[in-house]
């Protein structure tokens, strides 16, 4: 995550440099003991920060798109002239600074003051916002209503007891022990007391009454102009004997993460059920605590639905390599205390376990609210849902994605942020149309896998590099279209399948 910066990179950009010094379009210098990326664009040259405001990604690396600049780590988009993070996971501005150009040589000047970036705010736009949700949605929702300088009212009511969290590195860093809590909150507490955000936690709605335009939670009746619901997903429980008993696990929200450090403490041994994402993450934080991990999951290749039977043989390797023991197609047939019994009679002793077998889009709230619902809560390409005024965002919208052409739903941290942005957007009067294409990132060990796109079925999979060496793009194409990408260290190029894909 966040690296301190030591000694500053590149030449003096204060000091000049040539034209020719840039390489397609690009450099990293310093001023004073700042990294600063100087980019040219048919606009001119610009100066700014070179290290995204998300976790410090090195935006030199990145792809220049028009006057935007693209994180080559998690896909965030900074523009160019005003430093302002169009396109999330980053959520801050970064730093831009004056260049002038002068007898042949560039010069980097003083520090830009921060640019105006909201456009005003209709007449017509609501007195009154309320977000359902303190996740990644709700939260870039309320973050972009005051960006765009919305002054009425903004009500967040979310069942967490914490304020919202970079919920990623609940299963990563976090877990691992690898990062300190105080990264975790995506805002101090005294933002939501300084952007005015109503904040209300451990609040939870229990209907909603679309004609009225209200709903009710456990403090009582709320008003809304606009409703945004972004109540996430919720983790599957496992239907066997002592599944809801301690120490059985699942991971949602801080408080779930807790509990497994608490776990973890002095333990010997866990069971992680489940090799899908959040499963595998799981198995290696905890190892990286020093703790024996064994992974019992139905299939036979992990993750080979979503990446294929290539990265899903790399991926069960490399957990391997960290003492990870797999028990593939197996199941558990029970747990009683620290004894896990699996259907094929194999048993083992743990001190707790981490169900990691999948999430459910909590739709409860849209549906006895009559609001239209497909294995997901039905959006237009606008996000609004099919009562008017109410919208939808995060992993449970199920939107009409122009790339697939199919209407889809992703539990993806990225998209359920910049779902979140467009519906704030919207619920102030835009009209624009969600067209981001999907992307999601993991994280094992030291290998991050970046995937762009969306293929639910493919009938072709071209690797370039090698997967093994931890270099490659793996493109899924159905009828010769590449539908996705998944990459290993090939960040450029993933971000070069993501323009593609636009
Ligand atoms: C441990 C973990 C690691 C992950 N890692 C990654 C990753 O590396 N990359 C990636 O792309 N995605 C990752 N994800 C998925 C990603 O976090 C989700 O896709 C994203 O959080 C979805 O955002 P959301 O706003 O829809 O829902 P959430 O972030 O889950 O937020 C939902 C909010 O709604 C609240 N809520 C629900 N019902 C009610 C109610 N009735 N009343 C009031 N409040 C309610 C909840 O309390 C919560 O605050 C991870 C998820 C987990 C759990
Ligand atoms: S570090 Fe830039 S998007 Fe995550």
């Amino acid at each position: 995550m966040t690296q301190e910066q030591s000694t500053p990179s590149g030449p003096d950009l204060t000091r000049g440099v040539a034209p020719g010094e840039l390489v397609d379009g690009k450099l990293l210098g310093h001023v004073g003991d700042q990294d600063v990326l100087l980019v040219r664009t048919s606009e001119g040259l610009f100066a700014i920060d070179a290290h995204c405001s998300h976790y410090h990604g090195p935006l030199a690396e990145g792809l220049v798109v028009g006057n935007t600049v693209r994180c080559p780590w998690h896909h965030a988009c900074f523009d160019l002239r005003t430093g302002e993070a169009t396109r999330a996971p980053a959520l801050s501005a970064l730093a831009c600074w004056l260049v002038e150009e002068r007898d042949g040589q560039i010069f980097v000047r003083e520090k830009r003051e921060p640019q105006k970036v909201a456009s005003p705010v209709r007449s017509d736009a609501p007195e009154k916002i309320v977000i359902v949700g303190g996740g990644a949605a709700g939260f870039a929702a309320a973050e972009m209503l005051r960006r765009r300088e919305f002054r009425g009212s903004i009500v967040m009511l979310s069942k967490e007891a914490a304020p919202p969290v970079d919920r990623p590195n609940l299963s990563k860093d976090y877990l691992a022990g690898s990062a300190p809590e105080d990264w975790l909150p995506l805002r101090p507490d005294d933002f939501y007391r300084e952007a005015d955000i109503e904040l209300r936690l451990s609040a939870d709605v229990s209907s909603i009454d679309p004609k009225a335009r209200q709903l009710v939670t456990s403090g009582g009746i709320v008003r809304y102009d606009r409703l945004l619901l972004a109540t996430g997903a919720e983790p599957v429980h496992l239907a066997i004997p002592g599944a809801r008993q301690l120490p059985v696990r699942t991971l949602r929200s801080l408080t779930d993460c807790r509990a497994i450090i608490e776990d973890a403490k002095g333990a010997h041994r866990a069971l992680v059920v489940g090799a899908s994402f959040i499963g595998l993450e799981v198995a290696a934080s905890l190892r990286t605590r020093g703790i024996d991990v064994h992974v019992v999951a139905p299939e036979a290749i992990p993750m080979e639905r979503i990446l294929g039977a290539d990265m899903g043989r790399f991926v069960r390797a490399l957990h391997e390599e960290h003492g990870v023991v797999f028990h593939l197609g197996d199941t558990v047939a029970a747990i009683d205390g620290r004894r896990a019994t699996l259907e094929s009679g194999e048993s083992l002793t743990i001190d707790f376990a981490v169900v990691g077998v999948g999430v459910k889009p909590r739709l409860a709230l849209a549906q006895a609210a009559g609001l239209a619902v497909d294995r997901g809560v039905v959006v237009d390409a606008h996000l609004e849902t099919s009562a008017p005024g109410i919208y939808a965002a995060g992993d449970i919208a199920r939107w009409p994605d122009p790339h697939s052409g199919e209407n889809i739903r992703v539990e993806h941290w990225v998209v359920a942020e910049r779902q979140g942005q467009t519906a704030a957007r919207n619920m102030l009067g835009d009209r624009e149309v969600f067209d981001a294409v999907p992307f999601f990132w993991s994280q094992h060990y030291d290998v991050p896998i970046n995937y762009v796109g969306h293929a639910e079925h493919w009938d072709d999979i071209a690797i370039d590099g090698d997967i093994r060496a931890r270099d490659c793009l793996v493109q899924y194409k159905r009828n010769g279209r590449v539908l996705a990408a998944a990459s290993i260290y090939r960040d450029l190029a993933s971000l070069q399948a993501e323009l593609a894909m636009e």
